[in-house]
């Protein structure tokens, strides 16, 4: 019995330490929970995508942007726009750099810029 409790403990020290919590100094935005990788995951491609031109609350309007905060296009339309690009050719089309799902969680954050 006393093995089995030794044994245990020592499963629990290994479980405890291996855990990587506390991993080092990422960006802030990391350190979010990992079940919001998604959301992370959005405001990185944001930053590195869009800003650009739509500006980090969506109303910059470099080379014409659409104002995104005032924006009134559904969920297809922006799906359509991000993969494919804008009609006039100045939003880039973004279906090769971004996956189906991450497509959406774009046009989604984009429809959650109109809120406030
Ligand atoms: C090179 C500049 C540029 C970049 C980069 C860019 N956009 Fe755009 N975006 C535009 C322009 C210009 C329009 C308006 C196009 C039009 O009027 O047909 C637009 C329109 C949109 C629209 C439609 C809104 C509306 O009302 O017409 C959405 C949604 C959108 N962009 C999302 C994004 C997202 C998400 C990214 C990053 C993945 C992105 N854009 C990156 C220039 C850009």
């Amino acid at each position: 019995m006393k093995q089995l409790i030794t044994l245990l403990f020592l499963a629990f020290i290994i479980v405890a330490c291996g855990g990587g919590e506390d991993a080092p100094s990422e960006a802030p935005l990391a350190s979010a929970n990992k079940v919001e990788a998604k959301e992370i995951n959005v405001k990185k491609i944001w930053k590195v995508r869009c800003i650009a031109c739509h500006g980090i609350d969506g109303t910059m309007g470099t080379n014409g942007a659409a104002n995104l905060k005032l924006s009134d296009k559904d969920m297809d339309y922006r799906v359509n726009i991000i993969k494919n690009g804008s009609e006039n050719g100045v939003m880039t089309a973004f279906g090769e750099i971004l996956d189906e799902d991450e497509v959406k969680a774009m046009a989604q954050f984009t429809m959650d810029l109109r809120e406030d």
